[in-house]
């Protein structure tokens, strides 16, 4: 069940589900490039991995900069002359408003993090993920996307045509080795579960180390799922 010897790109990795998914890979022996925005939180997550006895690479980043996101792939062939791991997990709530009250600049962030950048990220890490042996993608989605809601249009759609995205691209690979799919991890405690909930006591939701192995499952060299959204299973 090992990851030795490969490479993990984990986005939206300074924090939550993510920062928990990139130690996973991390213990499992892959070496994990770690993004987000926050400098502090990717240090946070890169020094948990450390202390696990595993190894990082910090790579910050906004994914709202589409050239900066069309960079990554060359720049992960020139380092480590390949990726094996894609976990597409950085997202952004917006503001929970009626469709009609929904500001330029909250789409903006919204499509541009949800949407865009997943696009960016396929288009410039795809390549990479295509020629290595057993290569592996997973997108966290969410249950929106599938049930349209009052209040919940920017975020719900950007999931929603996400996850489009990412089943065509899994069509057009399902004769490759390249294994791609959607994982919606549920309810989870962070800062988005906070946003959506403030007054809810955040130790009755459970943490993102209930779901990041589910993540790292879909990551592994065994896995044959592809095109597929698997949701997380509660123990
Ligand atoms: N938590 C839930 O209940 C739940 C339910 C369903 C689906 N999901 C999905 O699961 C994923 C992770 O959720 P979470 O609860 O772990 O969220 P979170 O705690 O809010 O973390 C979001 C991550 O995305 C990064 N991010 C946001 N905007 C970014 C930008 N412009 N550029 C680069 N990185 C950016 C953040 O890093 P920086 O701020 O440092 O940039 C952070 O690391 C999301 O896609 C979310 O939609 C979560």
């Amino acid at each position: 069940m090992s990851l030795h010897g490969q490479i993990a790109l984990v986005t939206g990795a300074s924090r939550g589900i993510g920062a928990a998914t990139a130690i996973e890979l991390a213990a499992r022996g892959a070496h994990v490039v770690l993004t987000a925005r926050t400098q502090g939180g990717l240090e946070a997550t890169d020094d948990a991995i450390r202390a696990a006895g595993g190894s990082s690479t910090l790579l910050p980043l906004d994914l709202m900069d589409g050239e900066a996101v069309d960079c990554i792939g060359p720049s992960l062939l020139e380092r480590f002359g390949r990726l094996d791991i894609l976990v597409s997990n950085a997202g952004t709530l917006g503001k929970l408003t009626p469709a009609p009250h929904i500001l330029p600049k909250d789409w903006d962030a919204v499509v541009g993090v949800n949407l865009a950048a997943n696009w960016h990220l396929i288009r410039s890490c795809g390549p990479l993920l295509g020629i290595a042996p057993a290569g592996r993608a997973v997108f966290l989605t969410a249950r929106q996307a599938q049930a349209p809601l009052s209040f919940w249009g920017a975020y719900g759609a950007t999931k929603a045509g996400m996850e489009y995205l990412v089943r065509c691209w899994a069509d057009e690979t399902k004769t490759t080795a390249l294994r791609v799919n959607l994982f919606e991890p549920g309810i989870i405690r962070g800062k988005l579960r906070t946003q959506i909930m403030p007054g809810e006591d955040p130790q009755t939701v459970p943490g993102p180390e209930t779901v990041a192995p589910q993540i790292a499952d879909l990551c592994m060299p065994q896995t044959r799922v592809h095109g597929q959204l698997i949701e997380a299973v509660r123990g």
